[in-house]
């Protein structure tokens, strides 16, 4: 008999019996996607895994504990065969044969009457990938071929630009703090899809490289701020672009809320009638000391971090830190935009408590291929800043977690 190619079409079931037969690996499995489809899902089978069984206790699922009998399949609309036992799956094909229930089995492709593609999503789209005919069906290269299309969908690789969707205005997309493999899938697409891009220093530089000649990347820095302030002038050409009706990328560093006067640009875009989408980012205030080994809590170690910027210092009446409190902390102290004040601070933080061997570390450009980490205490961590030239950006960490990692010098 000639073979001809399935015929690839979209089940809507939701509110509409689907019969699973067995409880096992492959139900589990398919099961999600059926919930979320809204289907009104029977379970037949004496035992479940616990997985299977936590969706019946949730009552996403009902299960009678039995084996399959004739009958079972009367009121399905489709049915997921996939029991241990052969001779049970051939009698239930049999009957989803008799009335007409499209049937997947698990055991027999060949004998089954539907087939289940490799399924991925992006963007309220469901990628299916299908092997045409059974003699070719080959499910790792299906699977392979939709982590493809979904992944370069995902990180922008491959552009299916939004004909009727995409809306011009501006999305605030945290970049992480520097590797371009750090910043999130959303962020990277919103990237792709951009007709203007502007950048800040900090962040994925990289990926800028990346964009097609017909993207306008602008440097934050380098906008012209005349008689405004230099975030005014910022907020300005985000809102003149967005105007113009592009879609508009404003990349910044780590998360857009972090010392990211994320915030202040919103709110100037709200206040010009202009669509802003926030994109959080991976903030380096976590991820640099942790590309450094060092982790910000430990078991044992640090119950709390305390995120804070030094870029005034402490006996700086524009100052908003209470270091004199931080300085009671058993926790981790991570500090930001300190490298220029350490000294101060270190010498504040000591003068209310903090032990001078508490240990310190500077990770310069973290999560880059210029990523360096330099060690001291509170005692001589000013000293040894001015020594080894660490410059900015550089996340500071004060505490014991400093010398747990297999980095430490404890
Ligand atoms: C204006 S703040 C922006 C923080 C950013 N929004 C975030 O969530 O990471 C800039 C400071 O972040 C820190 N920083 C950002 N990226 C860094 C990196 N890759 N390595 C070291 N420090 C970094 C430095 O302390 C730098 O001075």
């Amino acid at each position: 008999m000639a073979e001809h190619p399935a015929y690839p079409v979209g089940l809507r079931l939701a509110g509409r019996r689907v019969v699973v037969l067995g409880g096992g690996q492959v139900a589990q499995r398919r099961l999600p996607a059926l919930v979320a489809a809204g289907a009104d899902i029977r379970l037949v089978s004496p035992e479940a895994t616990p997985s299977v069984e936590a969706m019946a206790d949730a009552g996403e699922i009902t299960w009678e504990q039995r084996p399959y009998a004739e009958g079972d399949l009367a009121d399905a609309w489709y049915a997921l065969i996939a029991t241990s036992d052969t001779a049970a799956n051939d009698a239930a094909s049999a009957e989803g044969e008799r009335h007409r229930v499209w049937c997947v089995r698990s055991d027999d492709a060949d004998r089954a009457t539907a087939w289940t593609p490799a399924t991925g999503h992006s963007e309220g789209v469901t990628v299916a990938v299908l092997t045409t005919e059974a003699r070719h069906r080959d499910p790792r290269h299906t699977a392979a071929i939709r982590d493809a299309v979904v992944e370069g969908l995902r990180d922008g690789t491959l552009v299916a630009p939004h004909r009727r969707t995409r809306t011009p205005g501006v999305a605030l997309v945290g970049g992480g703090p520097g590797d371009p493999d750090l910043i999130t899938v959303r962020g990277r697409r919103l990237l792709a899809e951009a007709d203007v891009v502007i950048a800040d220093r900090l962040g994925p530089r990289d990926l800028l490289a990346e964009l097609p000649p017909h993207v306008e990347v602008i440097d934050a820095a380098k906008i012209p701020y005349g008689r405004f302030m230099a975030q005014e002038a910022i907020n300005n050409a985000l809102i003149e672009h967005a105007k113009q009706g592009k879609a508009v990328v404003r990349l910044k560093g780590g998360d857009p809320f972090v010392f990211g006067r994320g915030m202040e640009e919103a709110q100037a875009l709200a206040e010009a009638g202009i669509a802003c989408t926030v994109v959080p980012g991976i903030s380096s205030t976590i991820s640099v000391p942790g590309a450094a080994g060092i982790p910000v809590t430990h078991r044992g170690v640090a119950h709390e971090f305390t995120v804070v910027s030094g870029h005034v210092a402490p006996d700086d009446e524009r100052s908003l830190v209470d270091w004199p409190s931080l300085a009671k902390l058993t926790g981790t102290l991570v500090i930001l935009m300190g490298v220029d004040k350490i000294g101060k601070i270190a010498g504040t933080l000591i003068a209310h408590g903090k032990s001078p061997d508490t240990p310190v570390a500077l990770v310069q450009e973290g999560t880059t291929a210029a990523q360096r980490r330099v060690d001291a205490t509170l005692a001589t961590v000013a000293e040894v800043a001015v020594a080894e030239e660490v410059r900015p950006p550089a996340v500071i960490v004060v505490g014991e977690v400093v010398a747990v990692g297999p980095h430490g010098t404890a």
